[in-house]
């Protein structure tokens, strides 16, 4: 055989591999929810003191709750509750949200009170029941142990230990915390059998049915507030009102945003049952009756309905190159 053929040949698979690539990322384009990138270049040694910080239980009155306790990684960033458990025992009002690719969310908590990380931080410190302390006294304990002092003076030269600096490594810290490589992230880049025929179709009636006008982008939520009960009164079915069930109401003090809520992200959402800012539905497929319910006013059949879920099972990433796998069920 003549060598020319060989060289034909591999320039031709190359210009069609080029334009594969060309064809799928057009197809990205179409699609309303996008992969997550890989997480962003950060200054270690911050991220780690960051990571120290996360699971320092010293950050609480009695030093016995870390922000680890309620953003439980090997929990998919949640803590598996109904709601969470802070200081003394003390009982959360709402449901934990997950660490996991919060830094992609547009604000922080259900209600968007904080506009960014850095905000968000200070919040369950010095909440009451939460960790119930302050910068004062978390100061006062970190800054007599001397090799952390140490690190921080390295670290952040101009302040070393302070409230800033502990913000800073902690929010330096959760931008790492994103996980990529989901299965529907690799559809979304052009490998097809990356799904399966029941999940491609789970996929197609999310959009169909409307699911993506609120779950979206590249967090499949957390980019825009909606109205909790858009075709329904999901309070009154559920009943025992709560001030959190006011949502933004709380945050503007506006009419109009009584029971509007950060719509979640949708990623690894199989991991982070129970479900909704009250923790009310106890699997996925719970809460997505709801929401066909209270946010789409439809009925749907109960093979729709499953063929969604399997949709919303691929949507579970990777973290540090690893699979997250679901936590062992809880007690409490
Ligand atoms: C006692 C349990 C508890 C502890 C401890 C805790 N959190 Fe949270 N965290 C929550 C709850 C509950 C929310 C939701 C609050 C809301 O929406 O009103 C939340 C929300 C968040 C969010 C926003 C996520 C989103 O998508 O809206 C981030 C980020 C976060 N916490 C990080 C931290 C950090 C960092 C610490 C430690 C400094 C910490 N949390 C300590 C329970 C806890
Ligand atoms: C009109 C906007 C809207 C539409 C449409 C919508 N959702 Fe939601 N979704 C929300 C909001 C807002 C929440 C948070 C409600 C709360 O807990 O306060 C939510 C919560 C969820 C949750 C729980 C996430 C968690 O971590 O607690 C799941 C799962 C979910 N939606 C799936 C779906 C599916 C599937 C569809 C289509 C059948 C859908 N949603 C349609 C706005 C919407």
């Amino acid at each position: 055989m003549p060598k020319v053929i060989p060289t034909a040949l591999r320039a031709l698979a190359a210009s069609i591999a080029a334009a594969t690539v060309i064809a799928s990322s057009f197809a990205q384009e179409n699609e309303p929810i996008l992969p997550l990138p890989a997480a962003p270049r950060v200054d270690a040694r911050k991220a780690a003191l960051g990571q120290y910080l996360f699971n320092d239980k010293r950050l609480s009155r009695d030093n016995s709750t870390s922000c680890a306790s309620c953003h439980d990684l090997s929990r998919g960033g949640a803590d598996g509750r109904v709601t969470g458990i802070g200081v003394g025992g003390a009982r959360g009002i709402v449901n934990v949200p997950t660490v996991f690719n919060s830094s992609l969310n547009f604000r922080q908590h259900w209600d968007g009170l904080a506009a960014s990380l850095e905000e968000q931080i200070p919040h369950p410190v010095t909440n009451p029941i939460e960790m119930g302390s302050n910068w004062t006294e978390v100061l006062a304990k970190l800054s007599k142990d001397a090799p952390l002092a140490e690190e921080f003076k390295k670290t952040y030269p101009a302040g070393g230990l302070e409230a800033a600096n502990l913000v800073d490594a902690i929010a330096t810290y959760e931008r790492t915390l994103v996980t990529p490589n989901a299965r529907f992230d690799k559809y979304l880049r052009g490998d097809a059998s990356a799904l399966s025929a029941d999940e491609l179709r789970g996929y197609r009636l999310f959009k169909s049915y409307g699911c993506v006008a609120c779950h979206q982008g590249v967090n499949v939520g957390g980019n825009m507030f909606q109205t909790f009960g858009v075709m329904g009164d999901y309070f009154a079915q559920r009943g025992n009102p709560s001030p959190a069930d006011l949502g933004r109401f709380n945050v503007t003090k506006k009419a109009s945003d009584r029971h509007v809520f950060k719509v979640p992200s949708l990623r690894n959402v199989a991991l982070t049952a129970p479900y909704f800012h009250d923790g009310s539905a106890r699997t996925l497929d719970e809460a997505v009756e709801v929401m066909f319910r209270f946010q789409l006013g439809r009925t749907a059949s109960a093979q729709d309905k499953a063929l969604i879920v399997k949709f919303l099972q691929t949507l579970t990433g990777e973290f540090n190159g690893k699979p997250l796998r679901p936590g062992a069920p809880r007690q409490d």
